[in-house]
């Protein structure tokens, strides 16, 4: 067994930092009981669930303290992930400029009229603060004196906090407490307070499944994918959009979903790796873990699905060879016939299974073990978007962790007997007939007389 790790304790210490409060109740993050239940050399030993818990606070840090753990290639190249500013394009970076101007219109025009005991504290921003008030501390009287090694002023510098400011993991950590914690869980297991009464469930992060990307290859999301679910939220589900924040804040809620699901994607594959009389394998393959899974989210960038063309025209053809495609069993077909079913409501053969366990049949299950239902495409109600490219990826590269699968390139054969795949105008056939299924009299849409969709989907 490997004795190689750094316990629970020592990493605690290595995090604490200077503004750690031992009188306060230390957070700790929850372990993964599913993943550890599945290991039963894991199981059974309380000693190696320690060490995990313990190596994945090196890692990842506290709820109270997240950070990630900079590997010696990193410190030599000066990268730093706990600086999520840095990975942001110069574009994005003056729209978070613009945002920030907006957000602290009030402190940024007084300190301009050189008013500083009328800066107000902000909300939301701990961290902001503690910097703004330490550079006053230090601040000369007057605010136009020439600031350190800068051609600006001690009032541009001022400003410049405010302007540029960036959230800290560890000030987004306790915003995440306050507004995200009772649906997804303070590890992101989608296990919060409220997560029980919910269907969909809220996500659980740890896998690093998402579904609504624009990535094919059931790539991890990128920085933006994150921040559109954040800005869009999931349209008739319980997952709001939190637009009423700010780009700073979104951009920290972003980087904190991200922490948690690298956090859980190397809980997973760690406790599946462990067995008794090998241990982890030692703090070599711990790391080697941590930077495979840092690794798969850096190359998601390469699997944007893109389109440059002009979207088709839903020409009779179009909409004539999506239903053939849509309504064309296995290999003949794209085959959504068998989910969706003939009407596009979701009850196709392939929807339903029988339970081993209970031998009763129920909707089949997604990743995270809970029923889905195929969706009502008559309706024409889209979770993720109803713009033609938002249903073109949807249909291109299926939704990651339920059963809807990818489309580009399936295999079909012709009636002549010839084999083809499914290429990008296919995919564009498909959509406009999904479109033209959601444009139907209402009358037809009702006739989804289960009713389950208002229970499952209606919040
Ligand atoms: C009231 C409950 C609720 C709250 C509060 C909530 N969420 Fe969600 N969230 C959900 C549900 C439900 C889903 C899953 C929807 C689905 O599967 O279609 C979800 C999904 C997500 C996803 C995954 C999207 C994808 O592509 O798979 C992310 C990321 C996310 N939420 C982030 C957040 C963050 C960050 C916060 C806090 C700022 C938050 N959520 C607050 C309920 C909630
Ligand atoms: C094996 C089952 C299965 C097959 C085959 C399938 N789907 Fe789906 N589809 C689903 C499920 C399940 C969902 C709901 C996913 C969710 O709720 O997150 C879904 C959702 C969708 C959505 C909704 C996207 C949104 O943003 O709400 C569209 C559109 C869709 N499918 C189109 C198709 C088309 C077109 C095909 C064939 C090319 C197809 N599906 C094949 C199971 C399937």
């Amino acid at each position: 067994m490997s004795r190689n790790l750094v316990t629970a304790g020592v990493a605690a210490a290595l995090f604490a930092g200077c503004s750690f409060e031992p009188e306060q109740p230390v957070l700790e993050h929850e372990p993964n009981a599913k993943a550890i239940a599945e290991n039963v050399d894991l199981a059974n030993s309380p000693t190696a669930q320690d060490q995990l818990a313990g190596a994945l606070e090196m890692l990842f840090g506290t709820p109270e303290h997240p950070g990630y753990m900079r590997l010696e290639s990193w410190i030599e190249e000066e990268y730093d992930p706990n600086q999520g500013s840095w990975n942001l394009s110069d574009e994005e970076f003056d729209a978070l400029k613009a945002s920030n101007r907006a957000a602290f219109a009030k402190q940024i025009a007084a300190i301009e009229a050189g008013d500083l005991d009328a800066v107000a504290r902000p909300r939301y921003a701990p961290d902001l603060w503690r910097r703004y008030e330490a550079l006053v501390a230090e601040a000369p009287d007057d605010l136009n004196a020439t600031y350190a090694d800068t051609e600006g002023t001690w009032r541009d510098e001022l400003v410049y906090l405010f302007e540029g400011y960036y959230p800290s993991l560890t000030a987004t950590a306790e915003f995440y407490r306050q507004q995200c914690n009772h649906c997804h869980g303070p590890s992101g297991g989608g296990d919060g307070s409220t997560a029980p009464y919910l269907n969909p469930r809220p996500r659980d992060y740890r896998p690093g499944i998402f579904k609504f990307t624009a990535l094919a290859n059931k790539a991890r999301p990128r920085h933006g994918d994150l921040m559109r679910i954040l800005e869009e939220g999931i349209y008739m589900t319980a997952m709001p959009s939190f637009r009423r924040f700010s780009d700073a804040q979104l951009h920290g809620l972003a980087d904190y979903v991200e922490l948690l699901a690298k956090r859980g994607e190397t809980e997973i594959l760690l406790a599946l790796d462990y067995a008794a009389d090998e241990g982890f394998g030692g703090l070599e393959k711990v790391q080697e873990t941590y930077e495979f899974v840092l690794d798969r989210w850096e190359k998601a960038a390469d699997n944007v699905i893109v389109y440059d063309g002009e979207v088709p025209a839903a020409t009779p053809e179009r909409l004539a060879a999506g239903q053939r495609l849509f309504l064309g069993a296995e290999g003949e077909g794209a085959n959504c016939v068998s989910c969706h079913g003939p009407t596009g409501i979701g009850d196709g053969p392939s929807a339903r299974e029988v339970d081993p366990e209970t031998g009763l049949e129920r909707y089949v299950k997604d990743e995270w073990g809970n029923e889905i239902r195929p969706r009502n495409l008559a309706r024409g109600i889209y979770r993720f978007g109803r713009r033609p490219i938002d249903l073109y990826r949807r249909i291109y590269a299926g939704i990651n962790g339920t059963p809807m699968p990818e489309h580009f390139g399936m295999q079909i054969i012709e009636a002549d007997g010839s084999k083809r795949a499914l290429d990008e105008d296919d995919i564009w056939n498909l959509v406009h007939y999904v479109r033209s299924l959601g444009e139907r009299p209402l009358e037809v849409a009702r006739h989804d007389t289960s009713g389950n969709e208002e229970h499952a989907e209606g919040h």
